[in-house]
């Protein structure tokens, strides 16, 4: 299979272009840097020093013998798409080039204006692009769990729900409330992927998944392959902050009361679900929705874990509750639907518990270079601001 892959400097997708090669897919992967230099302009940096794109494909191909095509261009580029779809007449593409952070979506105006434009501009972009070469090439869409919000009933694994609303019942979209611009522009991702497959007949997979975790995978055996790894307010995912609190010796820092509970998933079994999506597409014309985690927590039971991953290895570790930035629901029911993944045979391979330790020994030796970073942890950005 040939994979376009947007997004392939970046956490998941440098992994995901290693894991396509190693299982003999031909990887022509596609990143304008957004991430990598805006992480370094804001102040902060990768936890793990990750070689710029052209050294990690050379020693791809040293270590393993990939084969890996590199293109840094902006996906939201007129013209951009269309020519490199037409050329390379890829099976499937994989869409994670997006603004990723919530909390950057919130710094403020035109931060919310980067984060809409980017992202829809991206969305339509490539929906039009692959819609002129051929609509039954699969577009790989990764959206988040965070597109439903956490509401108070069991969050289907589907696009549309039966609904009786004033005593009538319908079929309507499945419920969103999301809590970031980031999110919003998703939950638009989705509506326009929804709208496309209704009027072009384009095939998808519309991928909901919640925060990975993790510094490995199967391909990541040396240094010079390693993925970024944010630790940031901004950039930062909650269970990579908390190891690298544990690692810096400062407190975790639950935001609020830490009962805000998502499904997670480790960066291997990211990878293996993605894969698999990947070698089980869609019929041509179909929109599918997977859902994509492996297990469920609050922020406080994360917490608990990192303390006890970090207090085996020897380090010395306490927790500290510190105010909620954010506007979110700090306990609530949390019961999300997962079917697809399981019906392709998907078995998760890693539990959080155990990965964290492993996560907690690769982020040691870095410790020097990230407590030059412990000034940008704690959180700055404010979902609600003052006047
Ligand atoms: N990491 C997670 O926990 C997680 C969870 C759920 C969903 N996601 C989604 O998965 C995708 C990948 O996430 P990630 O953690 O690897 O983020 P990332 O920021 O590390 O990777 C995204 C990559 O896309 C690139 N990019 C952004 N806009 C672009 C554009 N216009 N043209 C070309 N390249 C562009 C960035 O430079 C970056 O390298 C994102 O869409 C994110 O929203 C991530």
């Amino acid at each position: 299979m040939k994979v376009i892959v947007l997004g392939a400097d970046g956490y998941l997708g440098w992994p995901l272009a290693l894991r396509l090669s190693a299982r003999g897919h031909e990887v022509v992967g596609v990143d304008n840097l957004f991430t990598r230099t805006t992480v370094e302009n804001s102040g902060s940096s990768s936890a793990i020093p990750i070689p710029p794109p052209e050294s990690r494909i050379e020693a791809a191909r040293n270590i393993h013998g990939f084969d890996i095509k590199f293109i840094k261009e902006d996906i939201t580029k007129p013209g951009f798409l269309r020519e490199l779809i037409e050329k390379e007449k890829p099976d499937a593409v994989v869409d994670f080039a997006e603004q990723r952070s919530a909390p950057y979506s919130m710094k403020g105006e035109n931060e919310k204006v980067h984060t809409i434009v980017n992202n829809l501009v991206g969305t339509i972009r490539l929906i039009e692009a692959v819609k002129s070469v051929d609509p039954s090439i699969h577009i790989l869409k990764m959206g988040t769990m965070g597109e439903y919000g956490t509401p108070n009933f069991d969050i289907p694994e589907s696009p549309f729900v039966q609904a009786i609303i004033g005593g009538k019942q319908d079929r309507i979209i499945t419920p969103k409330k999301a809590g970031s611009i980031y999110h919003y522009s998703k939950v638009f991702d989705t509506y326009i992927f929804l709208f496309e497959n209704e009027v072009s007949n384009i095939t998808a997979t519309d991928i909901m998944q919640g925060p990975v975790y993790g510094t490995r995978t199967s391909e990541i055996i040396h240094e010079s392959l390693h993925t970024r790894f944010d630790f940031d307010e901004t950039w930062g995912t909650v269970v990579n902050r908390f190891c690298v609190e544990a690692v810096i010796g400062t407190p975790l820092t639950p935001y609020g009361k830490g009962g805000q509970t998502r499904g997670f998933l480790s960066l291997e079994d990211s990878m293996e679900a993605l894969t698999l999506l990947l070698e089980n597409p869609p019929k041509p014309g179909e929109y599918r929705v997977a859902n994509q985690f492996t297990e469920i927590y609050s922020i406080r039971q994360i917490a608990d874990m990192v303390k006890n991953a970090a207090e085996a290895l020897g380090l010395k570790v306490s927790i500290q509750q510190v105010e909620n930035p954010r506007i979110e629901a700090e306990q609530h029911y949390y019961n999300p639907e997962i079917k697809l993944l399981p019906s392709l045979g998907f078995k998760p391979k890693r539990r959080m518990e155990d990965e964290l330790k492993s996560m907690i020994k690769d982020l040691l030796p870095y410790k020097e270079r990230i407590s030059q970073y412990s000034h940008v942890i704690l959180p700055k950005t404010k979902w609600r601001t003052k006047r």
